[in-house]
């Protein structure tokens, strides 16, 4: 549907809804200073976005020899979605990013449109010479003109693969390695080793359902079962899934099998209006997945992340990392030479709350702190707000606080300009909510300038909150992961004043502190 909208609109481009946005002039784009490319304006200085022009989903994420690998959609030669390729960058700690030369570009086939990669240890495709493993990328072709000419086969699957640690790679010769059977969103696939069958299983998008193909190889593909056309969020076409299996030592279910996950993101209709990442906990037996409820929960309530999905080949661990950004508008976010960006990493768990099992996703606080310059507690004035004052609330920093649930409370980040942003807890509602109606740039596009909410799905009385603050954006991650919340934003000029305060007398909190983080472009 979101395709033939384009059209109408824009007849030369065919590509998601983000190309409705295309015409929209940002007076910042032509006063930027592009020698120093990260240190624009808005330019996130502790997420990766590309040194220039367009990104949106992260895809091919496979840790491999040490590298963190992370390829995404990125158009080289504007601002706007247009041919997809797969960009690429590398990082030792999934916090410092290295951006590396493009890995994959279109071809006959069509674009390079969203995938995952693997790295194949036992050669089962047969790509691996000279004993080298073979990392192996399975993505999707999207051939434009198929689409244009109102056909409903043009998205295909197929595989390439590289033997240098992913700087350059081959595609297979016999692509695609799954045909369309006629479904016009079919995409996103994303692979994992299931070892109890020993197959490769893709789990892939076909427009309002999950379709799973099982191969011993890569390279032939057996439909195996479909699911959820009749349960979760349906608000848009189903896009980038994955399916994983949550950490064993995290929890155990009450049979004492692991819990496994199936994330789904959904193109519009989430919580905060337009694209999410919802779930499914359940079970996967290799050829089926079975839900162990019919909630519909979410990965992040907020607006800005979308297209999250886990790396490969990281052990028991999962590290979790969408677009940061909203189909709704992600054409028209006020940046200037680049558009897009990824969320900070998380750490993917398990929590069970009221019979209910949920993801917990928390950021990799750690490493953040090894890149910490500094510290600073919060105190209360004789108003009894607590407050600072600080030129640094322009650059990155991580607020923590503890707070009781008893009481409301706001987190007031202001600036000179008279932007403000407000986060905070919503006693009544028993929800966090993040307002950007204030905090400067909201007229690109309609809604922007909105208060999003999120349940608090935590039962405990004490509420532990950490926010990262990066130039245009806000993570919230709550009662160690059970809420998160994603949010961008556009202030006028940087933060330099920030407020906790709450309308009950008798607020206090147990503890609330800042560290503040540096820049991972330093120098560039
Ligand atoms: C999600 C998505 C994917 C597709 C890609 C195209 O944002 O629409 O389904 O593969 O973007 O860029």
């Amino acid at each position: 549907m979101k395709k033939i909208l384009v059209l109408i609109l824009c007849p030369l481009v065919v590509g998601p809804i983000w190309g409705l946005a295309q015409r929209v002039d940002n007076a910042e784009e032509n006063k930027q200073d592009t020698t120093r490319p990260y240190q624009e304006t808005y330019r996130p200085q502790l997420h990766f976005t590309p040194k220039a022009h367009w990104n949106n989903d992260p895809n091919g994420m496979v840790y491999y020899a040490g590298v963190y690998h992370l390829f995404f959609q990125y158009y080289p030669v504007g601002t706007q979605w247009g041919p997809m390729h797969w960009g690429h960058a590398i990082s030792k700690d999934l916090l410092h990013w290295d951006e590396k030369a493009i890995a994959l570009y279109p071809d006959s086939l069509g674009y390079i449109f969203s995938g995952s990669a693997v790295v194949d240890k036992e050669n089962t495709s047969g790509f691996g010479k000279n004993g080298i493993v073979p990392l192996v990328a399975v993505f999707t072709y999207h051939d434009p003109k198929g689409d244009k000419a109102g056909r409903n086969d043009f998205e295909t699957q197929a595989v390439a693969y590289s033997l240098d640690s992913g700087k350059s790679w081959v595609k297979y010769g016999h692509n695609p390695v799954v045909k369309n059977p006629g479904i016009r969103d079919f995409r996103d696939p994303k692979v994992c080793w299931y070892a109890p069958t020993k197959s490769w299983i893709m789990t892939l998008a076909t427009k309002d359902r999950i379709t799973f193909f099982s191969s011993p190889n890569l390279i032939d593909w057996k439909k195996e079962s479909e699911f959820g056309h009749n349960v979760g969020s349906h608000g848009g076409v189903w896009e980038c899934p994955d399916l994983y299996l949550v950490e064993k030592s995290n929890k155990l279910n009450k049979t004492g099998k692991a819990i496994w996950v199936l994330s789904v993101n959904v193109g519009s209709g989430a919580p905060s209006g337009g694209s999410a990442t919802q779930y499914f906990t359940g079970d996967f037996d290799g050829h089926h997945f079975t839900a162990s409820d019919t909630l519909t929960k979410w990965l992040d309530y907020g607006p800005d992340e979308y297209a999250g999905v886990n790396w490969s080949n990281t052990g028991n661990d999962l590290y979790f990392l969408g677009w940061m950004s909203n189909t709704r508008y992600a054409g028209a976010t006020p940046t200037s030479t680049w558009r897009g960006g990824m969320t900070l990493t998380r750490k993917l768990g398990l929590a069970e709350v009221n019979d209910h099992y949920y993801v917990t996703s928390v950021p990799l606080t750690e490493t953040l702190k090894k890149n910490a310059s500094g510290s600073q507690q919060i105190k209360k004035n004789s108003a009894g707000i607590y407050v600072l004052e600080s030129q640094k609330l322009n650059s990155p920093f991580m607020l923590t606080l503890n707070a009781d649930y008893s009481h409301d409370f706001a987190i007031t980040l202001r600036n000179k300009t008279g932007d403000k942003l407000v986060l905070g807890y919503d006693k009544a509602d028993n929800a966090y909510y993040i307002d950007r109606s204030a905090a400067g740039k909201t007229d690109f596009a309609d809604g922007f300038g909105a208060r999003h909410k999120a349940p608090r799905l935590a039962t405990g009385k004490e509420i532990y909150l950490q926010l990262i603050f990066d130039k245009s954006s806000v993570e919230l991650f709550a009662d160690r992961g059970k809420t998160s919340m994603t949010s961008l934003f556009f202030v006028k000029d940087g933060f330099d004043k920030l407020e906790i305060s709450s309308n009950q007398t008798d607020f206090d909190l147990k503890h609330a502190g800042l560290q503040w983080i540096k820049s991972i472009w330093t120098g560039k």
